[in-house]
């Protein structure tokens, strides 16, 4: 049984990203413990840095806010699920500050050695997710992890629009392959 978290980028609760996270963490959760760190519910600084937390104890970060509690939860992760938007071609910024403040601890003291990506986007574009999957294979490379699947999901604009995809079939299916 693994611990697993995913992290969702979307500030629109109930929308796209959300329901395609929700139906992945169904399919984990046959085999695994879940827990779902949603942006919206986060308060985040961006990263200012200082590079303090290379020196600190525990790779600490100066600056106490909701990031403390998403340090908690994914001290304990083994694999940790990217869910989010496409924003400008990217993923959204308040999942970005997350992500920057988490360099130090993903190389010095976290256990995550898998990950997963879950995307959501407009336009129906070829290359649509091209910007965001260079980004992710390097940041893999970098830090030594291993890719577990992405789920792509072109077209998706309003909220609910999602509703009936099979990609949500596709993203159960793939939290349910994690073991
Ligand atoms: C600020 C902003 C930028 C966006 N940029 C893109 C984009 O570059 N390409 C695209 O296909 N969709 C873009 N979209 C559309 C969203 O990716 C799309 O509506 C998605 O379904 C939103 O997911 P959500 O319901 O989880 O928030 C953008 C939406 C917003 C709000």
């Amino acid at each position: 049984m693994r611990n697993i978290v995913i992290l969702v980028g979307s500030m629109r609760k109930g929308g796209n990203t959300d329901l395609l996270a929700r139906r992945f963490a169904e399919g984990a959760a046959e085999h695994n413990h879940v827990g779902i760190i949603s942006a919206a519910d986060c308060r985040v600084s961006p990263c200012i840095g200082c590079n303090t937390c290379f020196t600190r104890e525990d790779h600490a970060c100066f600056n106490h806010d909701d990031m403390d509690m998403i340090y908690e939860k994914l001290r304990r992760a083994d694999v940790l699920v990217i869910a989010s938007p496409v924003y400008f071609y990217g993923i959204s910024a308040e999942l970005k500050a997350i992500i920057d403040r988490l360099h130090t601890p993903m190389r010095s003291s976290f256990a995550i050695r898998k990950t997963a990506l879950l995307l959501v986007g407009a336009a129906s574009l070829p290359n649509l997710f091209d910007p965001i999957l260079l980004q992710y294979q390097m940041i893999l490379d970098f830090f030594h992890l291993q890719d577990c699947g992405k789920v792509l999901v072109r077209g998706v604009k309003d909220r609910g629009d999602i509703i009936g995809h099979p990609a949500l079939d596709e993203a159960y299916r793939l939290g349910l392959s994690i073991e």
